[in-house]
């Protein structure tokens, strides 16, 4: 039905008092935004002043002869120098940086700090969601290609998927340490590893030698994504405790009851996590027994055998590194809280 023109007119005037305030919103919001960046590149041209200064600070005071008085208030100086490097880094995070070169080469110069902790946990629970789901993805295509299908176009297929996703990990955990995540740097450099090891495998000629190894492969695939699943649990499980937590690392009492429950889910994934490790090696014993074989003829067999090798050796020993540093700072907080 269609309306009369004085209600149009009248509906028009409205509408007309709307878009007004629309255009006086937006004006605000750009000048807050102009204040936004002006403020941060004032934060952040402050703390490389104050960066470098601490240093010069720090040189000099090594160079001077103390009294005992002088001695002490250095001391305190000293301590209170001390934090503010990651107090700087915390800042940091919330301000816009230019990107390493991996990021710069891939997105380019975008700027991919986010401003809150609301969206730096929306971005690792959805970096979560994302590992979880394409690893069950990949757990499923393992399983049909162990039992069901044996195709060489088919592993093609899961060693493009395999390709796929690790690149995609790299990308998105530049983004999480851009953002302040403390993710060590060699499982990056794992993933890397891992998307070389998938792309010689999707080169691997179908002979004889491949058919060989293709199930004990495959047979890993299907363990590994098993393993990752337990793992994304694991790590969503921390992630939705630390939100909870809210501040992280400064509420001890709250910090002990999160602290209790990571052992509990380390405890359980770590057998699995070492049988995964030790399948790596096993993985790397076995191509290189191959390669020795007078008829291996494919560099695809010492270059596989290479790259578990690596894994192994990286995988075992940051984990071990890992859960010590771990029962360390457990141990400091027991320590603390007596
Ligand atoms: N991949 C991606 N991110 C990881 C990671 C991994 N393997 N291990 C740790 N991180 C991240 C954590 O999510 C956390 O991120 P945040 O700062 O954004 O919150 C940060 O690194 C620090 O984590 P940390 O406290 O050192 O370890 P954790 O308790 O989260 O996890 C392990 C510890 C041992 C469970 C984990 O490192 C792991 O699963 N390692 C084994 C991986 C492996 O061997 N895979 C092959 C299986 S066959």
């Amino acid at each position: 039905m269609s309306q009369s023109l004085p209600a149009i007119l009248e509906e028009w005037k409205c509408m007309d008092e709307q878009y007004q305030n629309i255009q006086d919103t937006y004006k605000i919001y750009v000048q807050k935004l102009d204040e936004i960046s002006k403020l941060q590149s004032s934060c952040s041209a402050s703390i490389s002043n104050q960066r470098r200064r601490l240093k010069e600070m720090t040189q000099s005071i090594k160079s001077n002869d103390l009294t005992a008085e002088e001695a002490k208030s250095i001391e305190e100086m000293n301590g209170k120098i001390k934090t503010r490097p990651n107090i700087f880094l915390e800042m940091e995070s919330f301000l816009p940086k230019k990107n390493g070169i991996y990021l710069n080469l891939v997105l380019g110069s975008v700027n991919v700090t986010l401003l809150s902790k609301q969206a730096k946990f929306a971005y690792k629970d959805e970096y979560e969601k994302f590992k979880l789901c394409l690893t069950v993805i990949l757990l499923v295509f393992s399983f049909i290609c162990y039992f069901f299908i044996n195709f060489r176009f088919v592993d093609a297929i899961l060693n493009f998927l395999l390709v796929w996703y690790y690149c995609t990990l790299t990308i998105r955990e530049s983004v999480l340490i851009t953002n302040g995540s403390r993710i060590k740097g060699w499982w990056v450099f794992h993933h890397y590893i891992s998307t070389f090891l998938s792309g010689v495998m999707l080169t691997w000629p179908d002979g004889h030698l491949y058919k060989v190894f293709r199930n004990q492969f495959i047979a890993y695939s299907l363990y590994q994504s098993f393993v990752q699943c337990l793992q994304c649990y694991y790590q969503s499980g921390c992630l939705y405790r630390l939100r909870a937590l809210g501040e992280r690392h400064n509420m001890d009492l709250t910090m002990e009851g999160f602290q209790s429950w990571m052992w509990r889910g380390l405890t359980f994934l770590l057998p699995f996590l070492f049988f995964g490790h030790f399948w790596q090696l096993f993985n790397s014993l076995s191509l290189f027994g191959m390669a020795k074989l007078p008829d291996c003829k494919e560099w695809q067999v010492l270059a596989c055998g290479l790259c578990f090798l690596i894994l192994f050796t990286g995988n075992f020993f940051t984990t071990v590194a890992v859960v010590r540093h771990k029962i360390k700072s457990k141990n400091e907080t027991k320590a603390k809280n007596q």
